[in-house]
């Protein structure tokens, strides 16, 4: 592990290196420092090229709110929100930031800052109140709606078919550890590709298979709250086949469609360099970024415990390892921080991989003490470009939550914010300098929202929300975004 820079915080630091840029005036080369320790996390100004698509990330149950309106069903995250001690200060998604009524506003804000792609979800239980049979017309009319105001605000939709909304009554009858939810899950993924398909082509078909899997089936965080680490494996194995059977019937509505799903990433660093901490890195990569990724792409899990996979656990039948395959259109990445591994014995249930997962806190962090640390973005793009060959990656996600809120004048000046994005955009930069694919980057989020079992406690936007009358301001970091989307040029 490096050894920490200085006392300074990275907000100093990064200040002090752009003052460095101003005054040496080396518009595209990496900075000096005198030995490799010194060059962590160091900004590279770049040249983002004309093509590349600025963007911002949604979910559904995090913004709509209007939870039992037009015919919606109830969610795992109804319930769960109104299940008292779930989420933070009892909070919910009932209202959140009403996009459901006001998304012309939203995508204006989202024009406004010369963005290009939208990436929103859909909210299953809105098409299929209680995960199956005939749809929602109202519901479908509503992303219809909302597709057609962002192709006349010409920012291309990007739409998620799951963002961990699951009807309840199929949560009812097992939820993701059950497979008869397949079959559920790719006529909802039918209907909609089918409906939308004439103002929607790019879709991702889940967000974060291994967060709302293991955070909801293992460690009891998330919807549906369950601490099952059997379920759990099950689900994964569950939502693989999903992926791979929603791609092909897509693809069946639409050749042309552009498919992928968004995978959570962390990446992976040793603890130590001895061999068994690099052991243990790898193991958790393929758990936590690889395991969705490996049976699209090759049609096999890659090795995430010390002796087999435990693929009886996992309900794995002959022939599945041909309906897990889906040779995604591109990856999409969500990236927030890395994590240092270390190998332990192994023990029972998720104890069984023998990793032991910190968070690390070499750089500053943000108020959701998420660590601030550019180098382990760089490191995850090149990870996973040298694994699959150079696949399209877009960033579906990437973000930090700051709690600024407005000053005396009513701005909002978060220069924490700016100073974030700039140096993890300065990572896919230097990324794609030393050859990755990156087509797009989507900041989460366009708006301060409901953050999941942290109600409402943490901030992510760009735009600051007033949840007691729904007013949105720009941040500071917002009018930064905007400018380089206008421009690519991160200086
Ligand atoms: C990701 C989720 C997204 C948001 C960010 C902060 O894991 O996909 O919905 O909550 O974290």
């Amino acid at each position: 592990m490096a050894p920490r820079l200085c006392g300074c915080s990275r907000r100093e630091f990064l200040g002090g290196l752009i003052g460095a840029a101003a005054v040496s005036a080396v518009p595209s080369a990496a900075f000096a420092f005198p030995s490799a320790a010194q060059t962590a996390n160091a900004f590279v100004p770049y040249q983002f090229p004309k093509d590349f698509v600025w963007g911002v990330a949604t979910a559904s149950y995090q913004i709509e709110g209007a939870w039992n309106v037009d015919s919606k069903g109830e969610s795992i995250w109804d319930r769960f929100s109104h299940t008292v001690g779930k989420v933070k200060g009892a909070d919910t998604g009932d209202i959140a930031c009403d996009s459901y009524h006001r998304y012309r506003e939203d995508i204006e804000l989202a024009k406004r800052l010369n963005l290009k792609s939208y990436r929103f979800s859909v909210s299953w239980p809105r098409i299929q109140a209680d995960g199956t049979g005939k749809p929602n017309q109202k519901g479908l009319d509503y992303y219809k709606r909302l597709a057609d105001t962002l192709v006349e605000a010409k920012v291309r939709p990007l739409a998620t078919l799951y963002h961990w909304d699951l009807p309840q009554p199929l949560q009812d009858k097992g939820g993701w550890p059950n497979r008869d939810i397949v079959g559920r899950f790719v006529e909802y993924c039918e209907i909609v590709t089918r409906a939308l398909g004439d103002r929607v082509t790019n879709w991702c078909i889940f967000n974060e298979p291994w967060v709302f899997t293991f955070l909801g089936y293992a460690w009891g965080m998330h919807a549906p709250a369950l601490k099952d680490f059997a379920a759990t494996m099950r689900a994964t194995h569950v939502v693989n086949i999903a992926q791979g059977q929603a791609f092909r019937a897509i693809k069946a509505v639409n050749a042309r469609f552009r498919v992928g799903t968004a995978y959570s990433m962390s990446y992976c660093q040793p603890l130590t360099p001895g061999a068994e901490d690099q052991a243990a890195a790898k193991r958790a990569h393929a758990m936590g970024n690889d395991w969705f990724l490996r049976t699209a792409l090759k049609g096999e899990y890659p090795k995430a415990f010390p002796g087999e996979n435990p693929l009886d656990v996992m309900g794995v039948k002959a022939g599945d390892m041909e309906l897990v395959r889906a040779p995604l259109d591109f990856l999409g990445i969500n990236y927030y921080r890395r994590q240092l591994v270390s190998a332990k014995p192994a023990g029972q249930g998720e104890d069984s991989m023998a990793v032991k997962h910190e968070d690390a806190t070499e750089g500053p962090l943000t108020d959701f003490a998420w660590e601030v640390w550019p180098d382990g973005f760089y490191e995850m793009i090149m990870q996973i470009t040298r694994e699959y060959g150079n696949p399209a990656i877009e960033i579906t996600e990437n973000g930090c939550s700051y709690l600024d809120s407005p000053d005396a004048k009513g701005h909002i000046p978060d220069q924490r914010r700016i100073d974030f994005t700039r140096g993890y955009l300065s990572a896919v930069g230097r990324a794609m300098k030393d050859g990755a694919d990156v087509r797009a980057y989507h900041h989460w989020s366009l708006l301060d929202n409901f953050e999941w079992a942290e109600g409402f406690a943490q901030r992510f936007g760009l735009v600051y929300v007033d949840f007691r009358d729904q007013r949105r301001i720009i941040k500071d970091s917002g009018h930064w975004y905007g400018r380089l989307a206008a421009t690519g040029s991160l200086t």
